[in-house]
């Protein structure tokens, strides 16, 4: 039998707000997506995840969902999202859509009827808070009109639902039967470790986001996924789903990719990993130890970019390491997931004003935290323009560009073999004709000391993470590489692979 399609698949994460704007108001639309299909068929990943573009009041850039069912006006209509699903299919790409089941928007039907006084059990209405803070700073309780207070794991306006409440099951296996309905390959499952919280909200002295506590990871949630896995199973075609599981233990995570739960989680371990051959190793040893099916991540729409994160007073080096951990990225079994504009090289935007700042982290923790905007500024597509290509006419993206982000632009660097773009492609697709060939396993080779090399099937892969060059590894010849090899080695800041003799 062929393995299914999700798991080796190179799947690019569409944060629909800042990729492309067809209607002309600053704001990326799923028409704008459809427009740059062809760009991202030729970049040569396998399917795109969309963020949410549901109808939202955009408390949260649309994780405020306030009709499961619909299409927000700013990005579209559902018309658009068929005609998008079925362009997609013809480019031979899948799509995965967001799915938010820890909260709703505020302005969601439910909870104005629990605020009128009815349906509070869809949410979690106390008559006194506990001592929980949200993600996004501040206290994770408000206090309706009634005196009565409302549990919010992120912003106000995104009440947690009460998963102990069975209309709240039944609501979201309808949700998810509606958007299979319209095609959808799979599911991004947000926050999915949430949803059930300790019997009695106890008090916590540690609210890390990551840890298993009275607020995340409660063993009810796992019989969620197995009736989820029960309907995506039921339809033809491989439907998958992908986790949001932030925990810091590869065997908690495993939990969730059970043979009858969900298919796939974000491995974030990888994303924290530290710049050395060591914290590289002992991840991937986690990793493929405990899940069946591995993914790797790099970046997202709430971290800041791994360029910048690798960044060091040499300002060359960030750029140079992120397309490191890129092609070791690509040589691992399992599917990787990108985030829109690495493949440019895209830097984190770290000096937004704060006026133009938007995310309700920046005003939950009263300017003291930036916020996530520095990842989610609007791609530069073409070198000029007032929004670099990324909406028609003169009118400006919702976030101001800086002033270097045309150097990045996508259609300069589709004509420049040497640029990050042409780079990304070809890693992908080389990775693609390779595929076939390479077992899910790997075997660790002697690496020199500040470097990694490790091999699977005919393919090599060595990166060097130290000071100083290394010698290659025997192989009969060089696949490709982040930069050249002079004289066998492989220097600072690179990655190569090689064809095994
Ligand atoms: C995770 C999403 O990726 C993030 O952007 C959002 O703010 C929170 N979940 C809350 O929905």
């Amino acid at each position: 039998m062929d393995t299914p399609w999700w798991r080796d698949a190179v799947v690019y994460e569409v944060y629909v707000r800042s990729f492309a704007d067809a209607s002309g108001d600053g704001v990326g639309d799923l028409p704008g997506v459809r427009e740059r299909l062809p760009y991202l068929k030729d970049l040569g990943v396998d399917a795109i995840w969309l963020t949410p573009f549901y109808r939202s009041p955009m408390a949260d850039g649309g994780y405020d969902v306030a009709d499961y069912r619909d299409v927000d006006p700013l990005f579209g209509t559902l018309a658009e999202f068929e005609a998008l699903v079925a362009d997609a299919h013809a480019h031979g790409l899948r799509v995965i859509v967001d799915i938010v089941p820890n909260h709703s928007s505020d302005r969601h039907p439910w909870f104005q009827e629990a605020l009128r006084g009815q349906g509070r059990e869809r949410y979690l209405f106390r008559d006194r808070p506990n001592n929980w803070q949200s993600t996004f700073s501040g206290p994770a309780w408000t206090q309706v009109a009634d005196g009565q207070w409302y549990l919010h794991l992120f912003a106000p306006g995104q009440p947690d639902l009460n998963w102990r409440n069975p209309e709240v099951h039944a609501e979201f296996l309808d949700i998810l039967r509606f958007w299979l309905d319209r095609g959808v390959d799979g599911f991004r499952i947000d926050v999915a470790m949430g949803l059930y919280k300790a019997e009695g909200l106890p008090d916590v002295k540690d609210q890390s986001f990551k840890a298993v506590s009275p607020v995340w990871g409660q063993p009810e949630v796992h019989e969620v996924y197995r009736n989820w896995r029960e309907v995506l199973d039921s339809y033809p075609g491989e439907r998958m789903a992908v986790g949001e599981v932030w925990t810091d233990r590869a065997d908690d995570l495993a939990l969730y990719v059970r043979p009858d739960e969900l298919h796939q989680s974000f491995n974030f371990a990888w994303l924290q990993a530290p710049w050395s051959p060591t914290g590289f190793k002992q991840v991937i040893i986690d990793t493929l130890a405990t899940v069946p099916f591995a993914t790797w991540v790099l970046s997202n729409h709430d971290v800041v970019r791994h360029r910048t994160r690798y960044d060091t007073a040499d300002p060359g080096t960030g750029l140079m390491r992120a397309k490191a951990a890129l092609l070791t990225m690509l040589a691992l079994p399992g599917s990787a997931y990108l985030y829109q504009g690495e493949e440019l090289g895209l830097p984190e935007v770290k000096n937004l004003p704060p006026e133009a700042r938007q995310d309700p982290v920046f005003f939950q923790s009263k300017g003291e935290l930036p916020g996530r905007d520095g990842c989610r500024v609007p791609l530069p597509w073409t070198p000029d323009g007032p929004s670099l290509g990324f909406s028609p006419g003169d009118t400006l993206p919702w976030l101001p560009q800086p002033d270097d982000f045309p150097a990045f632009n996508a259609e300069t660097q589709a004509g420049d073999p040497e640029s990050t773009l042409a780079f990304y492609r070809r890693a992908l697709s080389t990775r693609r004709d390779l595929l076939r060939s390479l077992p899910y396993h790997l075997e660790w080779l002697d690496s020199p000391e500040g470097a990694l090399f490790f091999t699977r099937g005919p393919l090599i892969c060595a990166i060097n993470c130290g000071p100083a060059p290394v010698d290659l590894p025997p192989h009969a010849r060089v696949i490709l590489s982040t930069a050249p090899l002079p004289d066998g080695t492989l220097p600072p800041d690179t990655a190569t692979w090689l064809h095994a003799e």
